[in-house]
């Protein structure tokens, strides 16, 4: 059996990851994943705008909860140093963030900028300016800007939707806002926007996305009245929030990579410990026990009010699958992950109803559909998905992450049953949501080679 060859080379402030699976390869062993994205920015913004002191522990040392750090320390809340997973925020009491000296830096953070939006919206007489990187100022911000300004808000930007954006706080009026897109982002802005907005405010959406904020607001003492029946939820403010100690289960989305990993590589058979499985985020679970993968939950339990559990993958042969309707927004970042998947799966996988990809980090079907096609499989790009021709023969290729993360870490997936070395260009946006991804995939194949 040759040996494994994983290496990262540096140029022009850009990594290269280089990726020779050995031959014959099994995946074995126990994987641990940094903490979740969703819930950790929840964790720091609540924690700043709360009366007391906020313990986090499991906090995600990532790039983009990094950004939500910098923001709300810029307005007066103070952070301990992120440098270990457990953090403690001081917060400075609803309404009472400072107007910050500079502009405020979202990074390539479409959840730092959204939901940070209704909360300066909501926070009157002071003045704020937010930028964010190349993609983020590219992403439309008119979804949060439309309801924000129904509820008296006053914000400028760039063609009317794209950052850097201006925005003057003032006190805003309740809406019950009914949200074109199924879109955690976007519920909420508009629900932290109502914390300091007198009476109730509703968002209702088209499906159910992910629900941590409503579960955290709770947590911290909001009145918060959610309608399953109608994918409704509501605030009730002016709201207090009290300082309270979060646990942040480990991250479905990054665990999603080596759950793929276990069941397309053969012979392999792995637990991925601590993995946040809130039902609004396991579609990635619902989608691969469709294409039949041998998936089991272990020691499921309940910590801090979200649900976690261990998860085994054996490898074992997929079917192909469609994927689309109220199921995209349960797996809405695990798509990239879940067309490598579909790639090994005995027919075609069609992914439908997936338009807003192309709104994230960068345009997700257009960028897997051209890489992957690059190592030799057949994916066709639709307006609103994939199809993607399984049984792939895939060679290693020069492939780009486009500097979207989730894109690095789908295309090293691939690589492991490619043909021959890939190397994956920009690489290190792996960093924003899994700075030990390159780390543990090394591991896991030194440890099997
Ligand atoms: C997120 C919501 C999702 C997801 C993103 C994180 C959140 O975005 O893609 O990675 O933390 O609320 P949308 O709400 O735009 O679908």
């Amino acid at each position: 059996m040759a040996a494994a060859s994983v290496c990262l080379t540096e140029s022009d402030a850009h990594q290269t990851l280089t990726l020779l699976p050995p031959k014959d390869t099994a995946l074995r062993g126990r994987v641990q994943i940094p903490g979740d994205k969703s819930i950790s920015h929840r964790a720091l913004m609540l924690g700043a705008l709360a009366e007391g002191e906020t313990k986090i522990q499991g906090l995600l040392l990532g790039e983009d909860p990094r950004s939500t750090a910098a923001c709300f320390t810029a307005m007066g809340a103070t952070i301990s140093p992120l440098n270990s997973d457990t953090v403690y925020v001081q917060g400075v009491g609803l309404g009472n963030l400072l107007e910050p000296v500079d502009v405020l830096n979202a990074g390539n953070s479409g959840t730092t900028m959204r939901l940070m939006l209704g909360i300066l919206a909501s926070h009157r007489d002071r003045f704020f300016t937010v930028t964010g990187d190349a993609s983020l100022r590219s992403r439309p911000m008119a979804r949060v800007i439309t309801p924000l300004e129904k509820m008296g808000a006053e914000i400028w930007s760039r063609h009317g939707e794209l950052a850097p954006l201006a925005i003057r706080g003032k006190a805003l009026r309740p809406i019950h806002y009914r949200s074109p897109v199924a879109s955690a982002q976007v519920k909420s802005c508009v629900l932290l926007a109502g914390l300091l907005t007198e009476g109730m405010t509703t968002v209702t959406e088209p499906a159910l996305s992910r629900d941590h904020s409503e579960r955290m607001l709770r947590a911290f003492g909001a009145e918060i009245v959610v309608d399953p029946e109608t994918t409704s939820a509501s605030v009730k403010g002016p709201a207090r929030l009290r300082g309270q100690t979060v646990i942040v289960p480990g991250d479905i989305s990054s665990a999603a990579f080596w759950l793929v990993a276990g069941a397309i590589v053969p012979g392999s058979d792995l637990v991925v410990e601590n993995v946040g499985v809130n039902p609004t985020r396991t579609g990635v679970l619902d989608a691969l026990k469709q294409m039949e993968a041998d998936l089991t939950l272990l020691n499921e339990r309940e910590v801090a009010g979200e649900p976690v559990a261990d998860i085994r993958v054996r490898h074992s042969t997929l079917k192909a699958c469609t994927i689309g309707g109220d199921l995209i927004p349960r797996l809405i970042d695990e798509v990239p992950v879940l067309a490598v998947a579909a790639l090994f799966a005995q027919g075609t996988t069609v992914i439908r109803d997936a338009a807003e990809l192309r709104v994230k980090e960068s345009d997700r079907l257009a960028v897997m559909a051209t890489q992957l096609t690059q190592m030799g499989a057949t994916v066709t790009e639709q307006p609103d998905g994939l199809e993607i021709q399984g049984r792939a023969s895939l060679v290693g290729a020069e492939v780009d992450s486009y500097t979207d993360h989730r894109i690095a870490m789908s295309l090293a997936i691939a690589a492991l049953n490619a043909r021959g070395t890939t190397h994956i260009h920009r690489a290190e946006a792996a960093a924003i949501s899994y700075p030990d991804f390159i780390p543990t995939l090394q591991n896991l194949l030194e440890m099997t080679s």
